[in-house]
């Protein structure tokens, strides 16, 4: 059965412990309810180095007030044997007190880039402020070498990434690719909420992705035009409600009006499908 330390000293006493035999640390922080996607994380991880903790957290402060928090699904022992299966070596599953001893305002948070004004950001205020905080602190008590995060994820995984460069961590940021159901539905902890119709309707997000991808490839350079797909896809669904539906440069995260070919660009969606919000993104060609 795989170790579950639940406080800060205890991860830390097995990291250094495995650190003192030379191995490469991995972590992957998660918020649990794993799922294929996250083991496709945690076997990467496992690739690309030597002992891997899976941080189970379901973090409060990236959460708004209107938000799931409360009812996020919670499912220890199931994660338990998916990081197990996956080649995980330690779980790290504190409390909320151990990780935020004090009250919100005595509490120091980091501060985020101007890329997360943009797209989840605009549609959460103080999400990745939460999000930063939270990896901050699990870097800090862990100390890898490498952290693998899930592209599904775009923008947390370009906030993380920039929060690694300006406070000089030394680790190594990786981006693991979006895992998805036979359907093309990417695989989502919160894709459990939806219920059999809504489960069907939510794969508009997919093929309205890659039906930009596809006009993309047929030539299509205008960004509006590919927004419009976007947009028309999704409202064909009567369950699926667009928050966003953007083209975006892939590394700014700044909306973007023509599509050059050598230059990166990234059609990303928020999509209310019934109470559940999904979100989902896809590299466009070129
Ligand atoms: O992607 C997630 O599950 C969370 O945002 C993360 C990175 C574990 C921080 O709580």
């Amino acid at each position: 059965m795989l170790p579950i330390a639940s406080s800060i000293a205890d991860v830390r006493r097995r990291v250094t412990e495995a650190k003192s035999q030379g191995k490469v640390i991995g972590l992957v922080p998660t918020m649990g309810a794993l799922h294929l996607g996250h083991g496709e994380l945690i076997r990467q991880c496992k690739r690309d180095s030597g002992f891997v903790v899976v941080s189970i957290f379901v973090n409060p402060t990236q959460f708004g007030p209107k938000e799931d928090f409360s009812r996020y699904p919670r499912t220890l022992e199931a994660d338990a044997l998916l990081c197990e299966a996956s080649g995980a070596d330690l779980i790290f599953h504190p409390e909320v007190e151990a990780i935020y001893p004090d009250e919100r305002e005595a509490m120091c948070f980091v501060g985020v880039p101007k890329l997360t004004t943009l797209l989840e950001g605009a549609s959460r205020p103080g999400h990745f402020q939460g999000v930063a905080t939270v990896v901050l602190k699990l870097f800090s008590i862990v100390g890898p070498d490498l952290a693998h995060f899930g592209t599904k994820d775009y923008q947390q995984l370009l906030v993380i990434r920039k929060m690694a460069t300006d406070f000089n961590l030394p680790l190594e940021i990786r981006g693991v690719q979006t895992v998805r159901e036979p359907d093309g539905l990417a695989m989502s902890s919160r894709n459990r909420y939806l219920n059999a119709e809504e489960r069907q309707a939510a794969t508009v997000l997919s093929r309205s992705l890659r039906a930009a991808v596809q006009a993309v490839d047929r030539g299509e350079r205008s960004a509006d035009r590919v927004r419009q797909i976007l947009q028309a896809t999704i409202e064909s669904e009567p369950l699926a409600q667009v928050d966003y539906a953007d083209v975006a440069d892939a590394a700014t995260l700044e909306p973007l009006d023509q599509l050059r070919p050598g230059s990166g660009s990234v059609a990303l969606l928020a999509v209310q499908v019934g109470p559940t919000r999904l979100i989902d993104n896809m590299t466009l060609p070129g």
